[in-house]
């Protein structure tokens, strides 16, 4: 195969935008050959420009018009199409989250075993923004020392009732999963483990539709720790204006600090709990010197994923964002809501039967009567700056 043929289920907010940059050739060796949505009025476009249009996903899964499909469906269609693609030998880039929960995202990765040759890729595109890379190479260079603290306030999600109700599967337990954990701030909850590892446990403290007509979470509180006795706390909503962005990781020889589109390092002269050990004063602290760590925001960075998973398509170059990854940050999603209606500390990882039961509890005593509106267009690809 010298050029991938890739398909889009899902032609909403994101599936527009995926058909938009490939159309324009932003990924090389590729082209968009197929889209579906359910909603017929979103494809005439793509007919006119000669790219086969479906109405229903599986008549596109078995078509043979695709090499590789990317799924853009509401939440609980990820597992089932997911899987489904697998069973006929087509790659998969599936949109965040990889599953609505944790128990259909082992589903789909069980899917995946049976057929590991498939590129499998989750669509985590802040995993290419360099500051979160430039974080991630200092922690691992162990510019940090060993991390002890994480604060992560991550209110920046404002959205208001005309976007609930704009379609019907948003912010239902049935339609959805989730709340603000599962669909706004998954990105952010994906980064935090990919940067420091999945804690240990959490306790969440969820606000069911605080600021909105919704059943779901949108407003959220949740406290974590990691196993070498890291804290961390991590706050969203999509309630407050203006809402914030401040995350913060201090380690033993430094801390950084992300916000309002700077990163700033301090580094500690001495690991701090050496220093603690041997100073011979009580209230002094290492010298430390602040400097900002410079970076660039991607340009396209859902494209510059995709390259990577064309690249690994054809040629088995290595994931940026596998698609197993994606199970981590349903996880702490479903975990901080758990914890939040159990009133109990969640140990991980968490029981996935568990909090399917509970999910199909809340599904089942759903008293949510939603209205869905028509709505005008605003600029969604603001939305991905988080
Ligand atoms: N990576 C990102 O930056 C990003 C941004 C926004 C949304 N998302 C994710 O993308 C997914 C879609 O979100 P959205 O905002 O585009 O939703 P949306 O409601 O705007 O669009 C969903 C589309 O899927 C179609 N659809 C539903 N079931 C289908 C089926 N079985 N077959 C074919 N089409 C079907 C609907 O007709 C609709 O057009 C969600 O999982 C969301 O979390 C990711």
């Amino acid at each position: 195969m010298k050029s991938v043929r890739i398909g889009i289920i899902g032609m909403g907010n994101i599936g527009k935008h995926h058909a938009g940059y490939l159309l324009e050739g932003k990924v090389a060796r590729c082209q968009l050959t197929a889209v579906c949505s359910t909603s017929p009025d979103k494809l005439a476009d793509y007919a006119a420009k000669g790219v086969k249009i479906f109405g229903d996903a599986m008549e596109l899964i078995r078509s043979k018009a695709v090499d590789a499909v990317i799924i853009a469906t509401p939440h609980y269609q990820h597992t089932t199409l997911g899987i489904a693609a697998f069973e006929v030998g087509l790659h998969l880039m599936v949109e965040k989250p990889i599953s609505a929960h944790k128990a259909d995202a082992e589903k789909l990765i069980a899917a995946h075993r049976l057929n590991p040759k498939l590129a499998f890729g989750g669509m985590f595109q802040l995993r290419v923004e360099p500051r979160y890379e430039k974080i991630r190479a200092l922690i691992r260079g162990g510019d940090l020392g060993e991390i002890v603290r994480v604060n992560w306030v991550n209110t920046d999600w404002f959205r208001g009732e005309a976007y609930y109700a704009s379609s019907a599967w948003r912010a239902t337990w049935k339609g959805e999963g989730g709340g603000v954990l599962l669909n706004q701030c998954l990105h952010n909850l994906d980064v935090l483990q990919w940067l420091l590892g999945m804690p240990a446990r959490t306790r969440g403290f969820c606000q069911l539709g605080r600021f909105h007509q919704i059943e779901v979470e949108d407003n959220v509180t949740a406290y974590l720790e990691w196993a070498n006795g890291a804290t961390g706390v991590f706050v969203s909503s999509t309630g407050e204006a203006p809402g914030a962005n401040r995350f913060e990781i201090v380690g033993t020889r430094g801390t950084l600090v992300l916000e309002n589109g700077k990163l700033m390092f301090t580094r500690n002269a001495a690991d701090m709990i050496e220093f603690s050990r041997t100073a011979k004063t009580g209230f002094s602290k290492p010298d430390a010197t602040t400097g900002e760590v410079p970076f660039t925001n991607a340009t396209v960075p859902h494209a510059t994923l995709m390259q990577n998973f064309v690249n690994a398509i054809l040629d088995g170059e290595k994931l940026i964002a596998p698609g197993v990854d994606g199970i981590h940050s349903v996880e702490l999603a479903n975990a901080m809501v758990f914890s939040s209606l159990t009133k109990e500390t969640v140990e991980l990882p968490m029981s996935s039967a568990a909090w399917e039961a509970k999910l199909n509890q809340l599904i089942a005593e759903s008293k949510l009567e939603k209205k869905v509106m028509q709505v005008q267009a605003s600029d969604f690809a603001s939305s991905f700056r988080k």
